[in-house]
């Protein structure tokens, strides 16, 4: 039976019925639409507007529907149009006349703008909690590599030398972001928007202010049309959600590569490995690709709400209801990446001799080489620079590294060179020379993850 049938002749199509219906999606606020519904009860019968007595049978009812519910003693029945309606109807079944005063000053318009809010809360609660988890790992596997030699990249080719610390680091860098990130997300949906009504507030004197706290918010919404109308609280969540998943898959992609026969930096756990049907030797890293794909639906979860918002004319509109499915996955399918994520890089193993070959070749320390010249021979940087060009192409045409290089090779393209451009061009020294604030010195890497697990207490 619909809500509005005083209004209607006819019953809906049931082809209406289940497209216009959102209880698919919705019943997950279940719990949060029940919350709302305390908190406006106990309201109303403070302010007087509904006797207490009947607010307290309400809080009672709507308490032990929840129980029911947590115990499977009472089912959601999927054919109600949405979790208000389903809740408010059961209400009344249990307590007649009563359960039909908990809709007074309040429409389902102020309702799900309260639900959804307090589910992306705990949502982005629990999801930062997530992250702070994979910063921690993030920053004891820095520790205990703070000194693993390996080459930086730049296009994918072999750059200057770092260290796999270092470069851990600086994801544990974007995930910091991410976190604070959420925690502005969670700021401006700090904002409780019962009272608002369908859109034009209410003649009732409700006590906004006390419903708020009831229910953790520290501000209640300013207007009434603003209140039911926006939407911005869940396209920044599903914003705040795509830029962690945009750094989960570039460090995805580097799983991915580093775990290749062509790399070999890493070995992922078998755990969380998967292998072939038809080729026996396979040993894939299929969730770390997963990752990187879920990526893309999150994106599209952004872009439909945006889409959705951009055209709407004040204040509810039914394209709203459209908002839930979009930024509910966007949080699960954070959940999800995050939740295998974080062992599989714990239980990785780190091949810091294959990054420590890898890093002999490519000529990664040539700008050392060329800074050899310039601060202990006094060139020209852009001197410096065309001559260790010169010297990289003698040694490709030799199949040889600056390393290997014999002194006389070094003097015959500049005659200032000594024994001691070895000592510079040494990849451990290399990466130790680089102290600067924020660079890859192994002291630096541990001081840096230090300063990171203390910001995550
Ligand atoms: N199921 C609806 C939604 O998710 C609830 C609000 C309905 N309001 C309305 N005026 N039809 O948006």
């Amino acid at each position: 039976m619909k809500l509005w049938k005083g209004r209607f002749e006819k019953e809906a199509d049931p082809k209406t019925n289940d497209f216009n219906s959102s209880i698919s999606i919705d019943s997950r606020m279940v719990r949060q639409d029940i919350e709302g519904s305390m908190a406006h009860a106990q309201m109303l019968g403070e302010c007087g507007i509904i006797c207490q007595g009947e607010s307290e049978r309400i809080r009672e009812g709507l308490k032990g529907i929840l129980t029911d519910i947590d115990s499977g003693a009472l089912a959601i029945d999927p054919d109600a149009e949405d979790i208000h309606t389903f809740i408010e109807g059961e209400l009344t079944k249990r307590l007649g006349d009563t359960g039909k005063r908990l809709h007074t000053a309040r429409s389902r318009n102020d309702q799900v703008a309260l639900d959804v809010r307090l589910t992306l809360r705990e949502e982005c609660r629990g999801l930062m909690g997530q992250i702070r988890e994979l910063i921690a790992v993030l920053c004891q596997k820095a520790q205990k590599h703070a000194g693993a030699v390996m080459p930086g990249y730049t296009h994918l080719q072999r750059a200057q030398p770092i260290t796999f610390g270092h470069h851990l680091m600086a994801y544990a860098e974007m995930l910091l972001r991410d976190l604070g990130r959420f925690e502005d997300t969670l700021k401006r949906m700090d904002v409780m928007p019962l009272g608002s009504g369908a859109l034009a507030g209410t003649t009732y004197p409700l006590d906004r202010e006390m419903t708020a706290k009831l229910l953790g918010f520290s501000q209640v919404s300013q207007n009434s049309l603003d209140g039911v109308s926006d939407r911005d609280f869940c396209a920044e969540t599903a914003f705040s959600v795509s830029l962690c998943m945009v750094h989960l898959s570039r460090l995805c992609e580097e799983l991915v590569l580093w775990c290749s026969w062509e790399y070999k930096f890493i070995e992922l756990d078998d755990a969380f490995s998967t292998g072939s049907s038809i080729m026996p030797q396979k040993k894939n890293p299929d969730i770390a690709e997963l990752i990187r794909g879920k990526s893309g639906r999150v994106f599209g979860d952004l872009m439909g709400l945006l889409t959705m918002m951009k055209g709407l004319p004040l204040a509810y509109n039914k394209d709203m209801q459209e908002d839930k499915e979009a930024v509910f996955d966007a949080v699960d399918t954070l959940k999800m990446c995050l939740t295998p994520l974080i062992p599989m890089l714990e239980t990785m193993t780190v091949l810091e001799e294959n990054m420590r070959n890898a890093a002999a070749r490519g000529f990664i320390n040539a700008t050392d080489c060329a800074d050899f010249l310039v601060a202990q021979k006094g060139l020209p940087f852009r001197d410096a620079y065309k001559i260790t060009g010169e010297l990289v192409a003698l040694c490709i045409k030799r199949g040889l590294t600056l390393e290997t290089l014999p002194l006389e090779d070094y003097k015959q393209v500049c005659a200032d060179f000594d024994q001691g451009v070895f000592e510079a061009i040494s990849l451990e020294r290399c990466v130790e020379g680089r102290k600067v604030l924020g660079g890859p010195a192994p002291e630096n890497v541990k001081a840096q993850a230090q300063r990171v697990l203390g910001l995550l207490k």
